[in-house]
């Protein structure tokens, strides 16, 4: 099943002022995965996942699979490699989990929260 990250692309840490015309740290967070990304997994974006207050934030997620909101990112490519990365180990995966011992360096930290998939329609 095909992992999917969501990157809020409105996100704003404290210090981003529109006076400057400084690009949104969002958007620069989105452009930076969208280019780690080799296609293994799927990106999309969208505004606002209400984490306002700990920019930058995605999600994590696959059908069927345990997803993953998470946040504090600053907009680097370490960080975009690091996301793209768990995705990939993500889509391996058979239920969403990762082995901690496999997580890469930079997304440590950075987990918010984990939903458990939906119950199978009867
Ligand atoms: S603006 Fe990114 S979570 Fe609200």
């Amino acid at each position: 099943m095909t992992t999917w990250i969501t990157i809020c692309d409105t996100c704003k840490h404290e210090d981003w002022d529109a006076a400057t015309g400084a690009q949104i740290d969002g958007e620069k967070l989105a452009d930076l995965i969208e280019a780690a990304n080799d296609g293994s997994v799927q990106t999309r974006r969208h505004s606002c996942l209400m984490g306002c207050d700990r920019a930058c934030n995605v999600t994590i997620q696959a059908e069927g699979k345990l997803c993953y909101s998470l946040g504090n990112f600053d907009a680097t490519p370490a960080a975009a490699q690091a996301i793209i990365d768990y995705a990939k180990l993500h889509q391996e995966s058979t239920a969403g989990q990762v082995p901690y011992r496999s997580w890469p360096q930079e997304i440590k930290g950075h987990f918010v929260s984990r939903h458990p998939p939906l119950p199978v329609s009867k």
